[in-house]
């Protein structure tokens, strides 16, 4: 993206990029629709793509790729042990984040998986920034628990911090004092926080608890997963960082923490992930369970054409062209939310547009799942796909009584290089509408209910027959428009 001034005076996201490869798109029609959500069980992650028009579900393994990066898949070196494509991504992620150790894993969840198995052990706390649903689940699965230590306006739906996703650092002073360093394995921080809504922190803040970490002889893991936009963010919202260059903010970073792990389906933008470090015992360590879960030490579980286009954009997240463009447009679609009074995040994070549920839903209780419900109707009255971030995503306790969730989030996520300029305005139309007939809008109550991670295949059914009011409410403004 670059700045650039239009005669009319309007500020718009420009791309420095152009399409080479389309994929056609569907927008099939409303009473399709209905059936395609029903099906689902008014689950997004359960419907087909083909019933799908603009599919926000995530930035994760649909990120558009370069033309270099398809055309180093070409040169991908296919050998079980000792192949060439490794030692180039080694040697990219040796060349960036300054780590002498690399181990490859095929995507984020598999290096928290080993990370969790070699350090958590029943009892043990493990601090973080805000937990992702993943992690926290390998945690927990490993007889530990997660201590979120945000700070207070990291909550706050709207709010002018630039760096939502800080640490406190008096809270994880005073975790430490009490439990004893003992009990923590490691100290996580999350780049580009998810859950929270793509929010960064600031090198200022990862510098300090590098000091805390270090006083208490502690390890500082860092999710780089999202990465890309938390780099955009240092260097557009940090005091000092604006003369900086995203390879010298990257190393800074790097450079911070003992362990740094990646979901290459995001960070790289494409299939695949890895755990990197200078801990010649931590590596070690981790090293034995690579080839019993996830594939030899040269490949980890992932296809080589994918670590060659991960080894490509790497080197292309320094470009900040590259790193800019989800967040510019994702501010774009929030400034024009915002003007149609949709309750959103602000600042606009990183990962997507989101969107205050209980905001949009005050007449909801948070047990009908009103990012769930926000979902399923933006699904029915767009074709948009986009992921509950609430309640739903929580895990019920031992007892069946709800978790319910800090935030309570719809998620529409910008896949980077992927949508055009009328694909966010369509998006904020149908958005707006929604908002209006927000009253149309019920709630949902499962009626399959998974007892881990009950968002990716759990069904929902409506508390009432309010998906048949809305669709006759959307035919009577748009006509035979779908
Ligand atoms: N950490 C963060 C911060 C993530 O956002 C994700 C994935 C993971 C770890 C796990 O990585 O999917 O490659 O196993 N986030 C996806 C999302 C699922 O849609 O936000 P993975």
């Amino acid at each position: 993206m670059t700045d650039v001034k239009l005669y009319s005076g309007e500020s718009i996201p420009l791309e420095m990029h152009k399409a080479k490869i389309i994929q056609k798109l569907n927008l099939v029609p409303i009473d399709h629709r209905l059936e395609a959500i029903s099906e689902a069980g008014n689950n997004t992650f359960l419907l087909k793509n083909r019933d799908v028009f603009l599919d926000m579900l995530t930035d994760s393994g649909v990120n558009a790729m370069s033309d270099q990066q398809l055309s180093a898949m070409m040169i991908a070196d296919d050998s079980y042990a000792g192949s060439e494509t490794f030692y180039r991504m080694e040697s990219k992620i040796q060349e960036l984040f300054n780590k002498k150790f690399f181990l490859p894993a095929h995507q984020g969840r598999a290096c928290e998986n080993i990370l969790c198995q070699v350090f958590v052990t029943p009892g043990s706390i493990v601090p973080m920034n805000y937990h992702f649903t993943t992690t926290k689940a390998h945690i927990v699965l490993n007889g530990g628990r997660v201590e979120e230590i945000f700070i207070d306006e990291a909550l706050q739906v709207t709010s002018n911090n630039p760096f939502k996703g800080n640490m406190d650092i008096e809270k994880l002073e005073a975790l430490i004092e009490q439990h004893g360093a003992d009990k923590i394995p490691f100290v996580r921080l999350e780049a580009g926080t998810n859950l929270i809504g793509g929010q960064p922190h600031s090198l200022e803040n990862m510098r300090q608890i590098r000091r805390v970490c270090d006083q208490a002889g502690l390890l500082l893991v860092l999710d780089a997963s999202l990465l890309a936009d938390n780099l955009h963010f240092i260097k557009t919202r940090e005091e000092g960082c604006r003369e900086k260059s995203i390879r010298e903010i990257t190393r800074e970073i790097s450079d911070l923490c003992d362990i740094m792990y990646f979901s290459a389906r995001k960070l790289g933008c494409a299939r695949g992930g890895g755990i990197c470090t200078n801990n010649e015992e931590v590596y070690l360590k981790l090293r034995e369970l690579v080839p019993l879960l996830e594939g030899f030490l040269t490949y980890g579980g992932m296809s080589v054409r994918e670590m060659e286009a991960i080894t490509v954009g790497l080197e292309e997240t320094m470009d900040e062209d590259m790193v800019n463009q989800g967040p510019q447009f994702i501010d774009f679609m929030i400034t024009e939310l915002q003007k149609k009074e949709v309750p959103v995040v602000t600042p606009a994070g990183g990962l997507g547009c989101h969107i205050d549920a209980s905001a949009f839903l005050p007449h909801l209780d948070r047990t009908e799942y009103p990012s769930g419900a926000l979902a399923s109707a933006l699904y029915l009255v767009s074709g948009i796909r986009g992921m509950e971030r609430g309640t739903m995503s929580e895990q019920r306790e031992e007892n069946g009584e709800e978790t319910i969730a800090h935030m309570e989030l719809l998620r529409l996520a910008m896949p980077r290089r992927v949508f055009t300029m009328s694909h966010i305005k369509y998006a904020v139309d149908r958005i707006a509408w929604l908002y209006q007939n927000r009253d149309l809008v019920g709630g949902l109550t499962f009626v399959e209910e998974p007892k881990i991670l009950r968002f990716f295949f759990g069904k929902l059914a409506t508390t009432s027959d309010w998906q048949t009011k809305l669709v006759a409410k959307f035919k009577e403004d748009f006509g035979e428009s779908p």
